[in-house]
């Protein structure tokens, strides 16, 4: 019996054989942001593993927005040759090859999360912070500077330029980060962008920066290839960034030329009390696609395939992102095939395994 979760779909004129993607999850295993084996078999595995699409980690666009030293990037044409076997690998075994571009502004220069996580002073390995304001991300994380125009119109042209090193290194994908307090989310927040200029205030000023980055990816990124971008939706916080407004800049975000809006939520402040439950986050892309008109990924403690079919088939989302599940089962694309009575997506190799 077919199941949406394993039906083929189209955005653009981008085939995907299925709607299970791999959420972009940091791996905090590059060196100067390039890409080492590690990522070949974290992210091959998965695509061996039959998901439709396999999105990598936040990939930073300048080396000063890398969450940790251990970031990816994807700031010199170097970077982009490192990530091409990659690429070319995940195609071959029939997945859509999909990348994140970030930055990750005044929470970035952190420790790995196994070394500590801690804000890393200049020095010790860290680097100063970018940021809309002046308001460090939490009590002992540097201040930032906030940033000027010229500051501003560097991070655009280095978004798209690591687009097109994104599209020569083989992604048919990119997702802009637009989410998790990191700076073009720092920039949609009333809680994190006390700006009175243009890229401030209101909410078309505070959409400012995060349009500006679409449009120049999209001018640079091929008609025929879908563009993707993560919003938290909300900041789980009194005076942060509302559905409501979520609502809006998706529907800014689609005229941009963004075809389908990652629905996450969270990351902001660190005292935000998330209601963590299985498919918490589900009802913010079920709402963005139907008020907005925009179709959606879902995202968040998605781990049954049942619960993945229900999303998709009661219409809250277009496709699921599958985070740590698949951390612990890279074939779990596999799995939900056998699991919902589907055609198991096996690659050749593994067909006995049937
Ligand atoms: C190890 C790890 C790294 C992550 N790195 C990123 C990232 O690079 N970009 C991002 O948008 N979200 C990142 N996330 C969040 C996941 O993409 C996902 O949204 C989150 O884990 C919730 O989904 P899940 O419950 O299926 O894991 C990360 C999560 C984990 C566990």
């Amino acid at each position: 019996m077919p199941s949406k979760l394993l039906s083929p779909w189209m955005l653009r004129r981008l085939a995907i054989r299925n709607r299970i993607c791999v959420s972009p999850m940091c791996q905090y295993s590059a060196t100067d942001g390039m890409a080492a084996p590690w990522h070949l078999v974290h992210l091959g595995g998965m695509a061996a593993g039959g998901a439709g699409l396999v999105m990598a980690e936040a990939t930073a666009v300048v080396p000063e927005g890398r969450i940790s030293p251990g970031d990816l990037g994807l700031w010199s044409d170097a970077h982009g040759a490192a990530l091409r076997p990659i690429a070319a690998f995940i195609a071959d075994q029939g997945a859509v090859p999909a990348i994140q571009l970030a930055h990750a502004g005044r929470k970035a220069a952190t420790a790995r999360p196994w070394e500590g996580g801690a804000p890393l002073a200049p020095g010790q390995g860290g680097w100063p912070v970018k940021a809309p304001s002046t308001k460090p991300f939490a009590p002992g994380y540097p201040v930032p500077h906030a940033m000027t125009h010229e500051d501003m119109a560097a991070v655009v042209t280095a978004f798209a330029e690591a687009a097109q090193r994104a599209l020569q290194a083989g992604f048919q994908v990119v997702e802009l980060h637009m989410a998790h307090g990191y700076l073009l989310d720092s920039f949609l927040s009333p809680l994190a962008n006390d700006r009175s200029d243009a890229y401030g205030g209101t909410l078309e000023g505070r959409a400012r920066l995060p349009l500006e980055v679409a449009r120049a990816v999209r001018l640079v990124w091929p008609e025929q290839w879908p563009l993707f971008a993560r919003l938290s939706v909300v900041d789980w916080y009194p005076g942060g960034f509302t559905l409501d407004e979520a609502v809006t800049v998706a529907g800014w975000l689609q005229e941009a030329g963004v075809d389908l809006i990652d629905c996450s939520s969270g990351g902001m402040v660190p005292d935000a009390e998330i209601p963590f439950a299985p498919g918490y986050q589900t009802p913010f892309a079920a709402a963005i696609r139907e008020r907005a008109g925009v179709p959606t990924g879902a995202v968040g403690m998605i781990t049954e395939p049942v619960q993945a079919e229900h999303i998709l088939v009661s219409g809250q989302a277009d496709c699921v992102f599958i985070g740590r599940a698949m951390l612990r089962d890279p074939h779990w694309a596999l799995r939900a095939a056998v699991v919902l009575g589907d055609r198991p997506p096996f690659a050749q190799p593994y067909h006995r395994a049937y």
